[in-house]
């Protein structure tokens, strides 16, 4: 008897818990670091991804009704935009900074080029109410959903309450962009010994002019590092950007920069934080011919970087086997049909 009571004791208890704990559907390789993002605190299920997902393609979150996240972080460009260097917002005004790049976003404690938001919740925000990019209100973006009973339903099965907050909205972005993860690149393949990761002689003579000379700042697996550096750009005096320095005041933060990802940077282009190179030649030709001595230069750059034209086309090779097709052309990530059928 009491083995009974216990039995569907155990049971009541587990659809119990079943109703409210939800899968985590956030998965990465056993071979990567733990991610900065605590996901053990904050999983991603699969309705808090959908409801982002719906949110990061819906021109409904700005001003006019025009522009998305989206438009201006393409899926197949490594949701970064590609047509132009400075990003296009609403009413066409034109920002400040080349878009970076949305990838594997739960690794990197700052956000923005200049790392002026250090927390990923409440990364959305900038764009939302910039004045050049969506020009909304937080509380309009809430009161606008809330007329809708798709996103009322979309609200509900994300948190079990259709009720929509500006912190909903926010946490169903981090969702979406907690899932915008590459790892099936030709060279992830090649590290795993997998089908499709053999390397040419000359993508493994790349690599390793890779790790000589850039892998110190775009550190392997992520191709990036949490660090703000400068990489001898000439500084552009129309826009004067200084980066990092705009937000901590410091001089030893002049010109410098979030060290962005380098994965599919085949197609992330154009390249730097006001997207002044269209090709990956220009960018090679910028750290063997072009890198600006001053005082905040990078240790790292400070002596030349001497390549032959043989080692800078086996470089670029290698930097092509980061394209992660898998990625670029996910359903998942793309436009959600939902959007025009159920809305
Ligand atoms: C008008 C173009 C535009 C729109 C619209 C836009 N972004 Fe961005 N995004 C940018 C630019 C430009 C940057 C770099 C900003 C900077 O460094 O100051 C950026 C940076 C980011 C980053 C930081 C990536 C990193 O690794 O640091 C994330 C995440 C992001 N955007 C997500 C979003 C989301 C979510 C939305 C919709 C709510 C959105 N963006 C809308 C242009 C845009
Ligand atoms: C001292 C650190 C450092 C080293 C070493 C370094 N980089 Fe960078 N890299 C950066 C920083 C910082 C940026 C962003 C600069 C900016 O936009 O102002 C960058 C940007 C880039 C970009 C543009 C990325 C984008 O999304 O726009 C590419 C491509 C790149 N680096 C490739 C390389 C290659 C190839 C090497 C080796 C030859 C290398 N880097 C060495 C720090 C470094």
């Amino acid at each position: 008897m009491k083995k009974a009571v216990c039995f569907i004791g155990g049971i009541l208890l587990l659809s119990f818990i079943g109703l409210k704990v939800k899968k985590n559907i956030f998965t990465y390789p056993e071979y990567w670091p733990k991610p900065v993002y605590d996901i053990i605190k904050n999983p991603v299920t699969e309705e808090g991804f959908q409801l982002g997902r719906a949110l990061f393609y819906d021109p409904i979150l700005s001003k006019d009704n025009t522009i998305s996240c989206a438009s201006c972080h393409l899926q197949a460009s490594g949701f970064t935009h590609i047509d132009h260097d400075l990003s296009h917002g609403i009413e066409g005004k034109i920002g400040t900074r080349n878009s970076l790049a949305i990838m594997n976003s739960a690794w990197s404690d700052s956000f923005m080029w200049d790392g002026g938001i250090n927390h990923l919740e409440v990364q959305a925000l900038a764009p939302l109410t910039s004045d050049v990019e969506m020009a909304e209100t937080l509380e309009n973006v809430v009161r606008k959903l809330d007329t809708i009973p798709f996103y009322k339903k979309m609200f509900y099965k994300a948190f079990q309450d259709s009720t929509i907050t500006g912190q909903r909205v926010l946490l169903g972005f981090t969702q979406f962009t907690l899932m915008l993860n590459t790892y099936n690149s030709k060279y992830d393949k090649y590290i795993r010994k997998e089908v499709g990761g053999e390397f040419t002689a000359q993508e493994k003579n790349g690599l390793k002019l890779f790790r000589n000379n850039c892998a110190s700042c775009h550190t392997e697996p992520l191709f990036a590092t949490n660090k703000f550096k400068n990489n001898g750009l000439a500084v552009d005096t129309t826009l004067n950007d200084y980066g990092r320095m705009k937000i901590t005041q410091n001089p030893k933060d002049s010109l410098r920069f979030k060290v962005p990802t380098l994965r599919n940077i085949q197609f992330t282009k154009p390249y730097m934080h006001d997207g002044r190179f269209e090709t990956l030649q220009e960018v090679i030709t910028h750290y063997t011919n072009g890198i600006q001595q001053s005082e905040t230069l990078s240790e790292e750059l400070k002596d030349p970087i001497l390549f032959t034209h043989r080692e800078k086309v086996d470089l670029l090779v290698f930097l092509r086997t980061l394209t992660d097709k898998e990625f670029l052309f996910d359903k998942r990530f793309s436009f959600p049909k939902a959007l025009i059928t159920q809305k």
